[in-house]
């Protein structure tokens, strides 16, 4: 198919897109010359809505009219903030509204809710991970099981991929955890590898960690606003998250939280702060915790209102639009990038996330086959060309369409600009 009929095809489908006007609700980056940018990097930096501006110059004015009145008065009193967003999230996770908070950021927030749920005994003590974890995510988990005493030569398990696959299965990690259950404290999991763009199937993967009998956590970092959730029915034990990707909250935003009901941290031991104590009772400031009830009882500080603000503004375009009509747009967007890719491109480029809708979210991970400095040269004549991805070491390039604010346009783009960077013609 020549590239004009691929923007026939491409502006006929934006034409019929019903959620096409939301990117006027996006302020799209542009270069030195002014022109727009192919911005396809919501897996690592979402577009700041328009409104985000607005709603953090409010609590600027509220604070400097009011000061420290602005707690209780203003269009939103700041002692509320928190509360505010949490319904918005709960439809985003699918949980109820006691289940979730907004608070600190995504690996502080790992580290509070292992305080509570990695309780190791005994032979129980071992935590796994995929072997290609976000550094953060080792990181925390090495940090914790070292706090405990324990060694993570020994404590970690790091499960693998299947040899010659970027993909690890969700069947091999239920093996583990059949043959080594009993050892096994606590599952963290990715919701979206951050390096394939793979999906997983969550119930799955909390059903198989209680049949082992360990706690099941997830890291949500590239999954929630990119694929609907519903992480009360999956029985996930906690979860966290950043908002600076597909939340569209702006670089280091408020980040957040899931903890189930049928946990408390009136029962569950865990790390405590003012801003966790019964908001009823809080300001009496009496010496003893009293939590307040569900998720928001891991809260420490006060919320940051600054950052907090845009995510007000990026939650109310995720219910204007619904994250199930987002997905199906971005699983239109996805499976026409990836057909392009590999009509034009199979030789030069391989596709790592996997094909099969339910195991894709927005991105799409590109292996450069020819290696990396073949993959940086394209890379950075992509840059050249407009296109906003990036480029994760030793060879892979990442791209997301977020129905949120890109058209089908952007991909015919990519196309073109992927094209002339492989230089195949
Ligand atoms: C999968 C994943 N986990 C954890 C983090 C760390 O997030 P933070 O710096 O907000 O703690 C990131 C950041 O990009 C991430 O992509």
């Amino acid at each position: 198919m020549s590239i004009e009929s691929l923007y026939r095809e491409t502006q006929a489908l934006d034409e019929r897109d019903a959620l096409a006007h939301l990117r006027d609700a996006f302020v799209l980056p542009v270069n030195a010359q002014g022109q727009t940018l192919t911005y396809l990097c919501g897996h690592s930096l979402g577009l700041a809505p328009r409104a985000a501006r607005t709603l953090v110059d409010q609590e600027l004015s509220t604070w400097e009219a009011l000061g420290v009145q602005g707690h209780h008065e203003g269009p939103r009193p700041w002692i509320d903030y928190a509360e505010a967003l949490r319904p918005a999230l709960a439809r985003l996770t699918g949980a109820s509204v006691d289940e979730v908070v907004a608070m600190n950021g995504l690996s502080v927030n790992l580290h509070l809710l292992m305080a509570s749920f990695y309780r190791p005994q005994g032979r129980r003590h071992r935590i796994v991970i995929e072997a290609g974890a976000f550094p953060s995510d080792r990181h925390a988990v090495a940090s914790q099981l070292q706090w405990h005493g324990l060694d993570p030569d020994e404590a970690l398990i790091e499960l693998h991929a299947a040899p010659g696959s970027d993909l690890t299965e969700e069947a091999t990690l239920e093996a583990l955890l059949e043959t080594q259950g009993e050892q096994i404290a606590m599952v963290l999991w990715p919701g979206v590898q951050y390096l394939t763009g793979q999906a997983f199937d969550l119930p799955r993967i909390v059903a198989a960690a209680h049949r082992a009998g360990a706690m099941c956590g997830f890291d949500l970092a590239h999954a929630i606003g990119n694929l609907p959730l519903s992480l009360h029915d999956a029985q996930a034990d906690f979860a966290v998250w950043c908002s600076y990707k597909y939340l569209n909250s702006g670089p280091g935003a408020i980040a957040g939280a899931f903890v189930h009901s049928r946990h408390s941290r009136a029962t569950l031991p865990g790390l405590a702060g003012w801003w966790g104590h019964d908001p009823a009772t809080r300001f009496r400031m009496e010496p003893q915790f009293i939590p307040a009830s569900g998720a928001a009882a891991w809260q420490l500080s006060n919320p940051p209102i600054l950052s907090a603000a845009p995510l007000i503004a990026s939650l109310a375009l995720f219910d204007e639009a619904g994250i199930e009509r987002l997905r199906q747009k971005s699983l239109a967007m996805n499976a026409l990038l990836r057909r392009e890719v590999t009509l034009r491109f199979a030789e030069a480029l391989q596709c790592i996330t996997p094909p099969e809708p339910q195991r894709q979210g927005c991105q799409l991970s590109l292996r450069v086959r020819a290696g990396r400095d073949t993959g940086r040269r394209v890379f950075d004549t992509l840059q050249r060309l407009g296109i906003v991805g990036d480029w994760r070491e030793p060879d892979v390039l990442r791209f997301a369409p977020v129905p949120m604010y890109n058209r089908f346009d952007d991909i015919a783009r990519l196309i073109q600009a992927l094209d002339q960077a492989l230089n195949l013609r």
